[in-house]
């Protein structure tokens, strides 16, 4: 599928499987996506560029690579998106952070806004976009099309599991954004929740039901 990469290592899909499940504990499934979300960010952040420098080891001097350029964004969609937030921040302390406020519409399923922060300097970043459930693509659809106005160019999508139907539509907004996820399941029910699924993220990572 052009501009997906699903992430296929076992450790992913192990994990993916435990959250799955519907007696999963709310703790367990907070460990487990955090963990998730540290094995994403790896496969998301493989082409960030390096520069040389020289440093000294016990031994010798040698030209060794760190990550040039601006740190990077990580762009959260609440509430489900702080979820892969705290384990790419345990991969990438020094990222800069914002926040999309969206919620879903119950009976349109469209995206509404009602909060947004982000840092000033989004033009010469590499920015991230969180959000694990990409079901009807509308959520990641603002939430993409907003950092967008802020200037982001350089724009990144990480959820846990898509939807084809979401991807189509994404990518028939955003083409030029590589979604990066554990899993793309099989459809979409009637009421926007993706089949098999892990039902509600938000509620499934704070116990709220
Ligand atoms: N949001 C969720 O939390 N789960 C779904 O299956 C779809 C959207």
């Amino acid at each position: 599928m052009n501009r997906v990469t699903v992430v296929e290592h076992p450790l992913v899909q192990h994990k993916l499987s435990l959250m799955r499940q519907k007696d999963t504990s709310t703790a367990l499934f907070r460990v487990l996506l955090r963990e998730i979300s540290l094995l994403l960010g790896y496969e998301v952040t493989r082409d960030l560029g390096v520069e040389f420098h020289t440093i000294e080891t016990p031994l010798t001097s040698v030209d060794a690579p760190f990550i040039s350029g601006k740190k990077l964004v990580l762009i959260s969609v609440l509430r489900a998106g702080n979820g892969l937030l705290e384990g790419m921040l345990d991969l990438v302390p020094s990222a800069r952070v914002g926040h999309v406020g969206l919620y879903r519409d119950a009976s349109t399923l469209v995206a509404m806004e009602y909060y947004f922060k982000v840092p000033d300097d989004l033009a010469d970043r590499p920015v991230i976009v969180l959000d694990p459930m990409l079901a009807t693509g509308n959520s990641a659809i603002a939430a993409v099309s907003r950092v967008r106005e802020a200037q982001a160019r350089d724009i990144k999508m990480v959820c846990l599991i898509a939807a084809p139907e979401g991807l189509a539509a994404f990518h028939a907004v955003h083409p030029d954004v590589t979604v990066y996820t554990a899993a793309v399941d099989d459809h979409l029910d009637d009421h926007g929740y993706i089949v098999p699924g892990i039902g509600d993220a938000g509620d499934r990572l704070y116990g709220t039901r």
